[in-house]
């Protein structure tokens, strides 16, 4: 039989979207995910608990579960150890942090540097840490958002790759500017993560740019709903 002199198909990227919550950002990305020709296999959930709602969402969706209980009697480094010996035992590729509410050790990040990125509930670097939407409204800011970042040694401070600002209203209390957010969540995480798989996106040191013929007028650098 003639060898094909046809390159072998490039393999597909496979993602795994770690979770510790509610799981509305990982149904968002599942729904892109089941369009047509998204670039990337989600190839594993993984979260420490199977009580928790995004990992009956994952299951509900269809998507490959693994529960990986974290060990109180091991320090943080080796319980990251053991998620690392998971994702690499699924030969995963990227790493999206979707609600994962754990703040990974210096260790997992250097050895998955430039692999793993979160979303965040604030126009970074305004509002890294805990309750981002109280907050915003204590500070009396108009604008307010979604971060999609690379993440770093550092908290919530890795290269932005994408923003959705949303404006904040003079009767916003901190349940309706959450809500608000969160659909600009559902609307940025999943292009964003599309853009950087397909290498659309790319990171020179802190500053991301996108790449090829509609860079200058991306509408994901800047989204205001109105309504
Ligand atoms: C989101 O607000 C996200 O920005 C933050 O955690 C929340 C997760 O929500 N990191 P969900 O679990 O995706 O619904």
């Amino acid at each position: 039989m003639p060898k094909s002199d046809s390159p072998s198909p490039a393999a597909v990227p496979r993602v795994a979207l770690l979770v510790s919550g509610r799981g509305s950002n990982l149904e968002a990305i599942a729904r892109a995910a089941a369009g047509q020709s998204w670039p990337a296999c989600l190839a594993l959930v993984l979260a420490h608990r199977e009580d928790i709602p995004a990992v009956r969402r994952a299951r509900e969706l269809g998507l490959p579960v693994r529960i990986l209980p974290l060990n109180p009697a091991i320090d943080r480094p080796a319980q990251d150890a053991q998620i690392s010996q998971c994702l690499e035992e699924a030969a995963i590729d990227w790493i999206v942090l979707a609600g994962y509410m754990r703040i990974l050790s210096p260790a997992f990040v250097r050895r998955h540097a430039g692999r793993v990125v979160n979303i965040h509930p604030s126009l970074l670097p305004a509002f890294p840490g805990l309750h981002t939407h109280r907050r915003a409204l204590a500070a009396g800011v108009k604008l307010h958002g979604a971060t999609v970042h690379l993440v770093d040694e550092a908290l919530d401070a890795g290269p932005i790759l994408g923003q959705a600002a949303v404006p904040v209203l003079p009767d916003d209390d901190e349940a309706r500017l959450a809500g608000r957010v969160l659909q600009a969540e559902h609307r940025l995480y999943p292009p964003v993560l599309r853009a950087l798989i397909e290498g659309r996106l790319r990171v020179c040191g802190q500053r991301a740019r996108w790449v090829g013929a509609s860079a200058a007028a991306d509408p994901l650098l800047l989204w205001v709903p109105v309504a």
